[in-house]
């Protein structure tokens, strides 16, 4: 096997042999979990010599990292086209913080999506608003208007396309050319879909983050967040991560890697899955619009259709005519699905949503109570069986 190579493998070659350089590996197939804070130096002289650089790859401190972390991030990195380098952090949440740190100072003013992630939502209400530095939101169907939105601190837009709860697909490049233009700096929550469907620096982006707790992982057995940039934000993403102290454990990072080489082969039975489900649900006469991005309910569907490489497992649907207490009847009914937070693991999983309540510059225009599917690696003819059981208790419930 080539020692490093990105080349120009296809996706599926590359989740297979990212960052398993030889000096990682040694003779065994995964690079293994290195513990440790303290690495040893062979002389004072030797010990000097490392502080005179801040090379990745290079043993310096546990913080640093050592080879478990240097290969997953370098996997990462080569898995999107365009980047300098990868950064790792203990969650999907602590990953769009340092970034956005990275970014902005007292002053300055963000640009939110409307559908983004509530926990995104309330870092840039609270904490950055206590830096000193705003928030507004935009309506994720915007698209190359959100340059009537500049203002003269707009600094910085976080994207997060489709929204996680409500699948809006946002028109990337549109608002990354209309930011560029402005000299403000994009930003892109692609938990959903990941580099293997939406190669988000190709698509104009200038920082890609993904929860890697959800797909990277894969297992629901581990949390992380990760960061990629390209040559102009890679050296400020990096400091700002080190002074913040981010480090993720070696144990945590075998762990992403070990998840990472099926990530094709998961992705495209997830996508699979998802869809024959979705398409199911839209025959039903319980279910009223289906908001998967690969189908016409979807808004955004068209630049979906333009702009991705897949569908990944998540999506919701609404009830018609039914209301919280109906809804609650029919998720308790599932039994291949559990209830709980999180997404991108191989186990299903069904949430009730509530989307208005996080909007501030949209209204939700839906009309009935939503439910979140994370499909899962489960037989799609089981988990059709298990709704369609749930849906017996949503009748019962409303009659
Ligand atoms: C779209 C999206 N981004 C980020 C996160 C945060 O990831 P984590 O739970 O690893 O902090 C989540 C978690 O559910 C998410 O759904």
């Amino acid at each position: 096997m080539a020692d490093h190579d990105p080349g120009s493998k296809k996706p599926a070659t590359q989740v297979v042999t990212g960052g398993r350089r030889k000096i990682w590996t040694g003779a065994v197939v995964n690079p293994p979990v290195w513990r440790g804070s303290t690495h040893l130096y062979d002389d004072v002289a030797h010990l000097r010599e490392g502080l005179k650089s801040n090379d990745d790859g290079r043993f310096f401190y546990g913080r640093r990292g050592s080879p478990t972390q240097w290969s997953l991030a370098e996997a990462l990195t080569e898995m999107e086209p365009g980047a300098a380098g990868t950064m790792l952090y203990p969650s999907g949440v602590a990953a769009i913080s340092c970034a956005l740190l990275a970014v902005l100072q007292p002053g300055d003013e963000v640009l939110l999506t409307d559908s983004s992630y509530d926990p995104s939502r309330s870092f840039a209400d609270v904490f950055l608003k206590r830096m000193g530095i705003s928030a507004r939101y935009y309506d994720p169907l915007i698209g190359a208007d959100v340059a009537t939105l500049f203002g003269p601190n707009t600094k910085a837009i976080l994207m997060e396309s489709p929204g996680s709860l409500t699948f809006e697909v946002q028109d990337v490049p549109a608002i990354c050319r209309a930011a560029q233009a402005a000299g403000i700096v994009t930003l892109l929550d692609n938990t959903w879909a990941t580099s293997r469907f939406f190669p988000a620096l190709e698509h104009g982006v200038d920082i890609t983050i993904v929860a890697a707790t959800k797909y990277i992982v894969g297992h629901s057995d581990v949390m992380m967040g990760a960061v990629t940039t390209h040559d102009k934000y890679w050296t400020r993403l990096r400091r700002i991560a080190q002074q913040l102290g981010q480090v993720v454990s070696p144990d945590d990072a075998y762990l992403a890697a070990r998840g990472l080489r099926t990530l094709d082969v998961r992705l495209r039975q997830h996508e699979a899955s998802a869809l024959q489900i979705a398409r199911w649900l839209k025959q039903r006469p319980e279910v009223g619009l289906v908001l998967h991005p690969a189908l016409p309910d979807c808004p955004g569907h068209e630049i979906w259709k333009r702009d991705f490489k897949g569908a990944s497992g998540l999506f919701s649907f609404e009830l018609s005519d039914g209301d919280d207490q109906s809804r609650a009847a029919f998720i308790d009914a599932l039994t291949l699905f559990g209830i709980g937070y999180s997404w991108g693991g191989f186990e299903s999983l069904a949430l009730p949503v509530d989307p208005a309540k996080h909007r501030t510059a949209t209204q939700w225009a839906g009309t009935g109570p939503l439910v979140r599917l994370n499909i899962g690696l489960e037989d799609p003819d089981d988990l059709m069986a298990d709704i369609a059981k749930g849906f017996e208790h949503y009748q019962s419930a409303q009659s």
